[in-house]
């Protein structure tokens, strides 16, 4: 009996597909690839086998946790746990990871003795740290800006931070938060800025996605008003006195003048006196009245020595009213004569100061 040519292409498919069965029947499927969890939890990996099979072993990491066989008879240890996926069916091997650890994140690797390999999977451990606002309640004046620090330690990932003003989400341009991590484990820190306004409560949030509800910290802040502005006041109060201070100079200085402008018109009066007096006695040009450059108004405090002696001396020869400049003079030449006179120096001293 001879195949006809056309009959090829049948036998072809027929052969791929036996040939296909016979492949699938040496397989198996792991499920899920990845997982992620909160420590604390349980996982489970479903392994589901086509074809015969004798024993399944499951490692976590490098390290062989578990084994079953076709019969459903399990060696384990402690925290882990496997079943038929449903009752007396061995095609499908449920293995689970009873309150899993940080030390469990990484590979979970089913094995299938036979010609069916091994799978892998991922595990990935999430880890909920600590959070808490560093500095608690604030008590500020309004207007204040405000800064609070929100810090996170030994979260796993990197937590996600928000923060709420009295149950509303903050406005993400008003906060900075950085981060570091070490062997996958963060520390991270949150910066608020914000101007205060009325009391508030602050929360700041922290969350990785297995979390059912993210992790907070609340502080209050309380915003009392501005007290009586002081400087304003001294301000107001120095300008005032200031000014005061500034017309009472003035009209110091005004009466100082004409008191001053009073004394020499008196003076001139007198001197007219005089002459008139003199020339009466000794007789008109026998004797002129001379300014008496020795005099002192009252009130003036001081006279250069040189005004005394250089009029004293043009006038030394005169009468007996000139003696003083001439007295002064002599004494100036000795403190200037004499420069280890301590009480000239001393004298000096306390008129500088
Ligand atoms: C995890 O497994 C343990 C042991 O079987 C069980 O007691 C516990 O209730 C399970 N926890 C959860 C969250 O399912
Ligand atoms: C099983 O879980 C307990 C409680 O978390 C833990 O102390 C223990 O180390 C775990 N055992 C194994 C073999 O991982
Ligand atoms: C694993 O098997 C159990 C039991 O049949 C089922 O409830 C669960 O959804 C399965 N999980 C996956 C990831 O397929
Ligand atoms: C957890 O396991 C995943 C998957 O293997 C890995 O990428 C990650 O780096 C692990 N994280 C830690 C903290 O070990
Ligand atoms: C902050 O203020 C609230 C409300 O007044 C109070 O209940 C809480 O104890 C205060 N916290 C601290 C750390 O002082
Ligand atoms: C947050 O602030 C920025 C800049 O101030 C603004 O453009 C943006 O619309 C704000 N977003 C929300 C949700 O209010
Ligand atoms: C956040 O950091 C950036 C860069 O350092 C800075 O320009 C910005 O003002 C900061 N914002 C807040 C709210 O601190
Ligand atoms: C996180 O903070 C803790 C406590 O301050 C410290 O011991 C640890 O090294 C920090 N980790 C990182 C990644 O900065
Ligand atoms: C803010 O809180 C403080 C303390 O709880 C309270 O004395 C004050 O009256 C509050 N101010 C306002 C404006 O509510």
């Amino acid at each position: 009996m001879t195949v006809s040519w056309k009959a090829w292409p049948d036998l072809f498919i027929i052969c791929v597909s036996l040939c296909a069965t016979g492949a699938a029947s040496q397989t198996f499927v792991l499920e899920p690839v990845s997982s992620t969890v909160l420590e604390g939890s349980n996982v489970t990996f479903n392994a589901t086998v086509v074809g015969e099979w004798q024993i399944m072993t499951w490692n976590i990491g490098e390290n062989l946790v578990l084994t079953i066989n076709y019969k459903g008879e399990i060696t384990a240890f402690k925290n882990y746990s496997a079943g038929f996926c449903s009752a007396g069916d061995s095609r499908c091997v449920a293995f689970t990871i009873h309150d899993v650890s940080r030390m469990e994140n990484g590979s979970v690797t089913c094995a299938v003795q036979g010609l069916f390999g091994s799978k892998t999977a991922d595990l990935y451990v999430q880890e909920v740290g600590t959070i808490s606002i560093t500095g608690g309640n604030m008590t500020v004046e309004v207007g204040q800006q405000v800064e609070f620090q929100c810090v996170t330690y030994g979260w796993y990932p990197t937590p996600t931070v928000s923060w709420t003003r009295d149950g509303e989400a903050v406005n993400s341009s008003l906060y900075n938060t950085t981060s570091t991590t070490d062997g996958g484990y963060s520390n991270s820190t949150s910066v608020l800025n914000f101007q205060a306004v009325r009391n508030t409560t602050v929360e700041c949030l922290a969350d990785v996605s297995t979390l059912p509800q993210p992790q907070s910290s609340s502080v209050f802040l309380v915003v009392v008003p501005l007290p009586p502005d002081w400087t304003v006041l001294i301000a107001v109060v120095v300008s005032i006195g200031g000014f005061a201070l500034l017309v009472l100079l003035i009209i110091g200085i005004i009466y100082c003048y004409k008191h001053r402008k009073e004394k020499q018109s008196n003076y001139q009066d007198e001197m007219s006196r005089r002459v008139r007096t003199q020339s009466e006695i000794s007789g008109a040009g026998q004797r002129e009245g001379q300014v008496n450059t020795g005099y002192v108004p009252e009130g003036q405090t001081s006279v250069a020595p040189s005004e005394i002696t250089d009029s004293g001396f043009s006038q030394a020869n005169g009468s007996n009213v000139l003696e003083m400049p001439d007295v002064l003079n002599g004494r100036q030449a000795e403190y200037y004569n004499d420069p280890v006179d301590l009480g000239f120096k001393k004298h000096r001293h306390v008129t500088i100061v």
